[in-house]
């Protein structure tokens, strides 16, 4: 059984990750309290001990906003705290697999989607460090795959965390019988946070570089709302429940669409994006009857 190590195990996607894999891998599991991937030196200790085969580095600081108020903290850990992993898995010559973000395209004046050619710009500082980390893992090690992740979603589950996401968003609304206003001026992916992980023994094949994953659509952020809506059996709520918000992005529009050219070179495929919020549905049998 191939060897497993994955950072910031109890995320949002690690902990699903986790369970997805458990019988299929020997997964090693470190969470933020097992290792600080800020202290240089035992980051490489814990990793040459375990000595895994493939990597996958979840550990960050997610939180766009807290980035934005502590950049020195996103820096230690999205962009130093990488850098030490990927030395660690130069030295046990392990296959790192990297969760970037489609944030690095986030200052990108032309329209997307974006694909691996596209030169990023990003005008955050989580995304500035996500491209920082991208690049200095790339150096270290060639054949490192980095995954740049559009917005992930799915719903909660028993001692897992969930994150907002767009889904989640809506249905807490729903429940509080509150109205939820999304933007119609940005265009963005969303992704099932569990169609990423049951790509991820594709991902471990693929040839080191940049990839786009996550998927696709043409969608504003509004029309996804519509879509969600409709899933889960609540259309006749859309208009009391959602607000078509057209003030955000009216002078320039949000785009950070992706499109997975590189990815569909290796035969790896998305869902688009209306699919998959049914299947999401579907699967934790959400839909209101
Ligand atoms: N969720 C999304 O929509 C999305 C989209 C694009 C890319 N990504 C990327 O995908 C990866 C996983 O995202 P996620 O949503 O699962 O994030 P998450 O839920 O915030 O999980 C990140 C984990 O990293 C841990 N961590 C923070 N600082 C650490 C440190 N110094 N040392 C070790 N662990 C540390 C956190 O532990 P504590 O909470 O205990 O500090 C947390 O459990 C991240 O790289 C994220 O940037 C996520």
């Amino acid at each position: 059984m191939k060897k497993v190590l994955i950072t910031g195990a109890k995320g949002f996607f690690a902990s699903r990750f986790i369970e997805f894999y458990k019988r299929q891998y020997n997964i090693i599991a470190l969470a933020h309290n097992d290792l600080d991937i800020t202290d240089k030196k035992r980051t490489i200790e814990v990793i040459k001990g375990i000595n895994p085969d493939y990597l996958v580095h979840a550990a960050a600081i997610s939180d766009t906003g807290l980035c934005e108020r502590n950049p020195e903290l996103s820096l230690n850990v999205n962009v130093k705290g990488s850098i030490n992993i990927a030395k660690a898995c130069y030295e046990t010559r392990t296959k790192m697999i990297f969760l970037s973000s489609d944030q690095v395209y986030n200052g990108n004046k032309d329209s997307g989607p974006y694909d691996e050619i596209s030169i990023p710009i990003s005008n955050n500082v989580y995304g500035k460090h996500k491209l920082e980390a991208e690049k200095n893992i790339l150096e270290l090690l060639d054949d490192a795959v980095i995954l740049r992740l559009t917005w992930l979603y799915g719903l909660p589950e028993r001692n897992k965390k969930v994150s907002s996401n767009i889904l989640w968003n809506i249905i807490k609304t729903c429940m509080k019988n509150e109205a939820i206003k999304l933007p119609a001026n940005e265009y963005r992916g969303i992704t099932y946070v569990n169609d990423l992980i049951s790509n991820f023994q594709n991902f471990f094949k693929l040839p080191g570089g940049v990839y786009n994953a996550g998927s696709e659509n043409n969608l504003s952020t509004y029309e996804i709302g519509e879509i969600v809506f409709r899933e889960l059996g609540l259309e006749h709520r859309v208009k009391d429940l959602l607000i078509r918000d057209i003030e955000n992005y009216k002078e320039h529009k949000r785009d950070l669409r992706i499109s997975n050219g590189n990815l569909r070179e290796h035969n790896i495929y998305f869902d688009e994006t209306k699919r998959s919020i049914a299947k999401c549905i579907k699967e934790y049998s959400f839909q209101v009857l």
